[in-house]
């Protein structure tokens, strides 16, 4: 009988990721855009008279990374793609920890860390966030890990961290750190250009998010050549498919349409803050295009409510330190007030 005993003993305890079924619901609990799909890329994708599906693609993006580089003023040689920035993650923990080695990650932050972590035979490494969830510089440093992956902004928590406590972490280990940059283009602040300065810090980041790609699957991180290098000898060769890669150089090719996305997340959070105090939600300090929010109701009694009212959000009241929190993607103004009314009548 096929069980699970014979599955690698390192992963017989693992789960399905969340995958709901959403039938048409309005999706606010995966942090896509929700100006609806990137234009430039659509528009990219309407004509494939270019792409001959009969080859493969090129092997390590030479396209998008040649952009990448004219984008951000460094070179192709500092940039390694993958299929979302979830693949590039996996590609840095089979690059860098061997089994059982100890990978250092802010408590709560991505699950997914966790995830890889044990996956490629590591032991993920928790350290709690403060009351105000920043981070425990000294706790972090002393945690010995063979490596320290740190989103900012954070998820779920949505705050970013303090520049000074990452420099002081970069500066202060010689240990590959990853700071994860998913959320980094709702915050005016990133670490990609310290990367000439930093040989041990790699910055990943996605077109899930701001970019309103999710469903093609592109990811990239930024780092000093040496790292790509050691990466691009681990990461599956045509990972990124041609068509996703076509759509990613027309995306990146229009700024403006980040920065309309941008802007309508800075415009509108404040009014789901205030909505959602109103009814009696704590809400919780963000850079990024959701909000973690405590709920005055039991969570799982909110998070249903609103499935059964077409609207999906992601729970995490079940988890230490976010007890009974839930987190929101900031919606255009009428998801806002769709949103507000469901709540107001789950909440009276
Ligand atoms: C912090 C963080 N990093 C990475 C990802 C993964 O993004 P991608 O779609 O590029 O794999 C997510 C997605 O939710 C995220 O929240």
């Amino acid at each position: 009988m096929m069980d699970r005993s014979f599955m690698r003993e390192s992963t017989r305890h693992f789960k399905p990721y969340y995958s709901p079924t959403s039938d048409g619901s309005l999706r606010l609990d995966t942090n896509t855009n929700v100006l609806g799909p990137n234009p430039a890329a659509m528009d990219a994708l309407s004509d494939l008279s270019d792409i001959d599906i009969n080859q493969y693609p090129n092997t390590y993006s030479a396209d998008l990374r040649s952009v990448l580089a004219e984008f951000y003023g460094l070179g192709a040689e500092n940039f390694v793609t993958g299929s979302g920035s979830d693949e590039i993650l996996d590609v840095l923990f089979k690059t860098f920890t061997d089994k059982g080695d100890r990978t250092v990650v802010p408590y709560p932050s991505y699950s997914i860390y966790d995830y890889f972590s044990e996956l490629n035979g590591g032991v993920p490494v928790p350290v709690d966030l403060d009351a105000d969830f920043q981070l425990d510089v000294g706790s972090i440093l002393a945690a010995d890990g063979k490596m320290i992956v740190i989103p900012s902004p954070n998820n779920p928590t949505g705050n970013s961290f303090r520049r000074s406590d990452l420099l002081e972490i970069v500066e202060g280990t010689d240990v590959p750190v990853v700071i994860d940059e998913a959320y980094g283009e709702f915050h005016h602040e990133s670490f990609i250009p310290s990367v000439r300065k930093y040989d041990n810090l790699i910055v990943t980041r996605t077109f899930s998010k701001a970019y309103a790609m999710a469903g093609l699957r592109i990811g990239y991180c930024v780092c000093s050549p040496e790292i790509a290098d050691m990466m691009t000898c681990i990461r599956i060769p045509y990972s990124l498919n041609m068509l996703s890669e076509k759509a990613a150089v027309a995306a990146l090719g229009d700024q403006d349409f980040i920065r309309r996305s941008a802007d309508m997340v800075e415009r509108n959070r404040p009014m789901l803050v205030e909505g959602l105090e109103a009814l009696g939600f704590e809400c919780y300090p963000s850079d990024a295009n959701f909000v973690l929010a405590r709920s005055p109701i039991d969570h799982r009694e909110l998070v249903k409510g609103l499935k059964e009212r077409g609207i999906l959000i992601r729970d995490f009241g079940h988890r230490r330190l976010l007890e009974n929190c839930v987190r929101f993607t900031i919606g255009t103004d009428e998801m806002n007030i769709r949103v507000i009314e469901a709540c107001e009548e789950l909440t009276r």
